[in-house]
């Protein structure tokens, strides 16, 4: 029978070939997130539409035409998260997660939604890591939540990316800037493509980052943001490109980076593989002073990034990287006759109770069929169960890799493998 159903586009299954190599990327986060002292937040995957309507802002591409919104059973109104920060605040918020004073500093992983057109590294359920870092307005902690970015892409072994960072200002130099943009964008407007020419009025610092190559070509002479920065943020920035020569980590300073939610202001960078083609941004950050405030909470500064799992896998295939081992058990056992069986129940249980990570195959009653599937399996060993180890409470052991093979007492089984398996 052919299959009835696809998974719906711009989704797809994390199937077991792939899902160890999460697995690994995901752990790799986590302990980055241990080094930094990051704790761990849970949100739903569902909010009330406004609190993105509010923070990512009505103007944006995601609040505009990406996001899965649906009206539950009682009439309200809820969408699908598209991003992970939006929700961290609401939660801070109603949570009163600055009670300890401080800064509170969290990570997360997920699914997120975005309905957009799917192409490579761009999907419509896709999975993001990412960081918040909220109490503080201090340029030393913009640095720390880039180095961590960094650190995080150089453990898992990358070499291939670059970061790039701007400022785009407070409200107050905002001002005088977009006035700027909007001056040198009009006479231009019939070259613009359809979004830009409505950007221009809600939004004109998105014209800086419009893909659409007549308006990047437009854009290129327009003028820079950090020209218009005030004293406070243009001292805010200079600090942090400062710490970050101090750790050494390489940045490019590019003023068009403006970033495509309305929360931002301040420092804005974003991690990059070119060799990605259009979806090249890894990782994107910046600040949210501000958002805390909107969401009902006293002013708090806060700043963050996110990043998606997929491009990230692009790039360490691209660059040939390991991704760990494919799972592979320790043990399998091979049982002989109907008596073994009921052994090697217990036998399984003991094992698995001594962190031996034990396999078998129940269906298969020759010796032949049940060597089989154990070397397809990839086991390290075989241990082997017949009514003769049964009878003189032993085990034949078998290496599978050298072919070495062994018998030795039930009572000395899990010490040994122990001891080989360097399990303790
Ligand atoms: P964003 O730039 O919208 O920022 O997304 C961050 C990252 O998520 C992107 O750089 C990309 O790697 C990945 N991503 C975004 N959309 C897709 C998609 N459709 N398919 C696959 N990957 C995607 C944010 O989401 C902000 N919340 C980041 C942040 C955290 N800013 C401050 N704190």
């Amino acid at each position: 029978m052919a299959n009835k159903y696809k998974a719906p586009r711009g989704t797809y299954d994390i199937l077991p070939a792939e899902s160890y190599k999460w697995q690994y990327v995901e752990s790799i986060f986590c302990e980055t997130a241990k080094i930094f002292n990051y704790q761990k937040i849970v949100t739903p995957i569902f909010e009330q539409t406004e609190v993105f309507e509010r923070s990512v802002g009505d103007s944006s591409d995601i609040v505009q035409k990406e996001m899965y919104r649906f009206v539950d059973r009682k009439g309200r109104n809820f969408a699908l998260r598209p991003e992970g920060t939006a929700p961290v605040v609401r939660s801070y918020v109603e949570n009163n997660l600055n009670l300890s004073g401080g800064n509170t500093k969290l990570y997360y992983l997920g699914p997120m939604f975005r309905y957009d057109r799917p192409q490579k590294g761009r999907y419509r359920q896709f999975y993001q890591y990412g960081i918040e870092n909220i109490g503080s307005d201090n340029p030393f902690i913009d640095a720390e939540v880039i180095a961590f970015g960094y650190a995080f892409l150089t453990k898992l072994g990358l070499k291939n990316f670059e970061l790039e960072i701007n400022s785009i200002g407070c409200s107050n130099c905002s001002r005088d800037y977009d006035d700027a943009l909007v001056k040198y964008f009009l006479p231009n407007l019939d070259k613009l493509c359809t979004d830009c020419k409505e950007r221009i009025d809600k939004n004109p610092k998105r014209l800086l980052d419009c893909k659409v190559p007549s308006c990047r070509e437009i854009a290129k002479n327009a003028p820079s943001m950090l020209e218009y920065l005030d004293e406070e943020c243009r001292t805010h920035f200079e600090e942090v490109k400062s710490y970050l020569k101090q750790m050494n980590i390489p940045f490019k300073v590019n003023p068009k980076i403006v970033r495509g939610l309305d929360y931002y202001n301040k420092t804005a960078f974003e991690f990059l593989d070119n060799n990605l083609g259009a979806q090249n941004a890894l990782i994107g950050g910046g600040r949210y002073n501000g958002l805390v405030e909107q969401f009902g909470g006293k002013d708090t500064p806060g700043i963050g990034f996110a990043g998606g799992f997929e491009r990230l896998m692009l790039s360490m295939e691209n660059e040939g990287l390991s991704f760990g081992e494919f799972p592979r058990p320790d043990v399998f056992l091979v049982m002989i006759g109907e008596s073994a069986k009921s052994t090697a129940a217990a036998l399984l249980n003991e094992l698995r109770s001594n962190q031996i990570k034990a396999e078998y195959n129940s269906d298969k009653d020759s010796l032949k069929a049940q060597m089989k599937a154990a070397d397809k399996e990839n086991a390290r060993y075989t241990l082997l169960l017949g009514e003769d180890e049964i009878a003189a409470n032993s085990i034949v052991i078998k290496e599978m890799k050298s072919g070495e093979q062994q018998i030795i007492g039930r009572e000395n089984l899990i010490d040994f493998l122990q001891n080989r398996l360097k399990i303790k």
